[in-house]
């Protein structure tokens, strides 16, 4: 056996890992050298203590017992409400307008996900994700950029996490779609992190294949690090940006560059310009959403499945949720954030959440294949949110849902292409009231034609203005893109 072999084995042994090799002897010689080459690249120091706290145990989100409801500022048509109404949003919207103009602000996605639950065979940005033309996810996102840079006349680079498993085939798509018009310079991917999945009974690492490691994306947390190790903080201060505008890649109304929201990050008098996040009211108590609160004067997100009841159905005298503030992970970081978060190379500053998951994989000592029928291993993913409260002060603001939230994570029901496509007509049908057109709607209020309004013919509503080619009316069904 190799000298490579031996000393990985020595340190297998010593943290009670060398199942992983039991059936080394039958592997073909690319083989092994394809598995060494994972098991050199772990880190099982840490891999310990993530085993003790996170696989033997099954530690519970502390929450604590001066939880409150995360004060925000409510929509602009409610600014009246804002805690400091010297400060109107005009003050704030000309002031990220302008951070825009100098080049400070870059856009970052996280595409690194799965995307299981949508079924969809590729990476999720490249999901037809529009009403009319079937738009990828990627696109729309990327159409945004192309006309900000327009509008604020200013190059904004676009960063976007991948993941080892879908990285190659999303650098495929842009350089098919030759990067939607947008420049190649100007678009930094990169990878994120993977963690090994653990045997859930024991802690150890599982085999996906005889000679591959079953691993799994380290969540949408592990983009702190990567922005880091992945040069595109180096690349970023080399540019001038000094803040990010975080989202996810299943929201294609998400409003990518916000001068409101980035002005109010900057210097809301209650914000330390570190991190900060987009809120709706949630719809229903027990919605997917996690909810901001605030402890000890920390804003902080409690993820929905660990919210405890009490405080998911609590109400006020208004009758109205005490626990109204949806996240729909739409962040602002800045860069030196994301650089503190990052000092410590050796311990992450984000804690892990564990899932439970079934996770087939190979016996290494027979090579059969395990398709378990329960969930027999766990996942670990840090979570971005559990960065805001590790910000001095950090601030939230209102959003409205039909304006900037129609997330497509599920085939069908809540949060599917259907739900998406509505909300899709229905803000584009809400843009095409505003400057007097008619549109058809139903007995609930949605939008019953489909229509679809490219980021390159209008940002804004305001945006739809210009055009001076447009029908009077749409009929029921009709479908129109513009
Ligand atoms: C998420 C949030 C939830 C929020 C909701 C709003 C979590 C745990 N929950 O739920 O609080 O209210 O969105 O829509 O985030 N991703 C990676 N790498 C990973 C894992 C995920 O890049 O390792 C990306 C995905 O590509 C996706 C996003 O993170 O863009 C969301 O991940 P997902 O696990 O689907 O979270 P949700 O359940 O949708």
């Amino acid at each position: 056996m190799s000298q490579q072999y031996e000393s990985i084995l020595a340190v297998l042994k010593k943290h009670q890992q060398e199942h992983i090799l039991a059936g080394y002897a039958n592997l073909e010689p690319q083989q092994q050298e394809k598995l060494l080459g994972e098991l050199a690249q772990l880190d099982f120091e840490s891999l310990d203590d993530l085993i003790s706290q996170y696989v033997r145990q099954r530690p519970m989100t502390d929450i604590p017992t001066d939880l409150a409801p995360a004060p925000y500022y409510p929509l602009t048509t409610r600014s009246d409400d804002w805690p400091d109404s010297a400060e109107q949003p005009d003050y704030y919207h000309r002031l990220g307008s302008d951070a825009v103009r100098q080049g400070k602000l870059a856009a970052f996605t996280v595409a690194g996900g799965q995307g299981t639950r949508l079924g969809w065979n590729g990476p999720k940005g490249t999901y037809p994700a529009t009403v009319v033309t079937g738009k990828p996810l990627f696109q729309c996102f990327a159409e945004q950029i192309l006309a900000a840079q327009e509008k604020y006349d200013v190059h904004i680079p676009w960063y976007i996490m991948t993941s080892p498993l879908n990285d190659a085939t999303t650098q495929a798509f842009f350089i098919d779609n030759n990067y939607f018009g947008l420049s190649r310079n100007d678009v930094f991917m990169f990878p994120q992190g993977i963690l090994p999945s653990f045997d859930a009974a024991t802690g150890r690492l599982l085999l996906a294949e005889a000679d591959t490691l079953a691993v799994n994306p380290n969540g949408h947390g592990g983009s702190i690090q990567a922005l880091r190790e992945s040069g595109a903080v180096e690349d970023m201060i080399a540019r001038g940006i000094e803040h990010i505008s975080y989202f996810q890649i299943d929201n294609p109304l998400v409003n990518v560059i916000d001068p409101l929201f980035l002005g109010l990050h900057l210097a809301a008098p209650d914000s330390s310009a570190e991190m900060s996040s987009k809120m709706v009211p949630k719809t229903d108590p027990e919605e997917k959403v996690g909810v901001f609160c605030q402890s000890a004067g920390k804003t902080m997100v409690i993820e929905y499945s660990d919210l405890p009841d009490q405080y998911m159905h609590q109400r006020d005298e208004q009758e109205k949720l005490l626990f109204l503030a949806g996240s729909i992970a739409i962040h602002l970081i800045s860069v030196s954030f994301v650089e503190k978060l990052t000092a410590d190379s050796k311990h992450f500053a984000l804690p892990y959440h564990r899932a439970d998951k079934k996770v087939p994989h190979v016996d290494p000592q027979t090579g059969d294949r395990i398709e378990p029928k329960e969930p027999n291993g766990v996942k670990l993913e840090a979570f971005v949110f559990d960065a805001i409260p590790l910000a001095e002060s950090s601030i939230v603001m209102e959003t409205s849902r039909e304006s900037e939230f129609a997330p497509i994570k599920n085939a069908q029901g809540t949060d599917s292409p259907a739900t998406s496509h509505q909300l899709q007509s229905d803000r584009a049908g809400t843009w095409l009231e505003s400057v007097g057109i008619s549109i058809p709607r139903d007995s609930d209020g949605h939008v019953d034609a489909l229509l679809e309004i490219s980021p390159l013919t209008a940002l804004h509503a305001e945006d739809l203005d210009a055009l001076d080619d447009l029908p009077s009316a749409i009929k029921v069904g009709e479908e129109l893109a513009i």
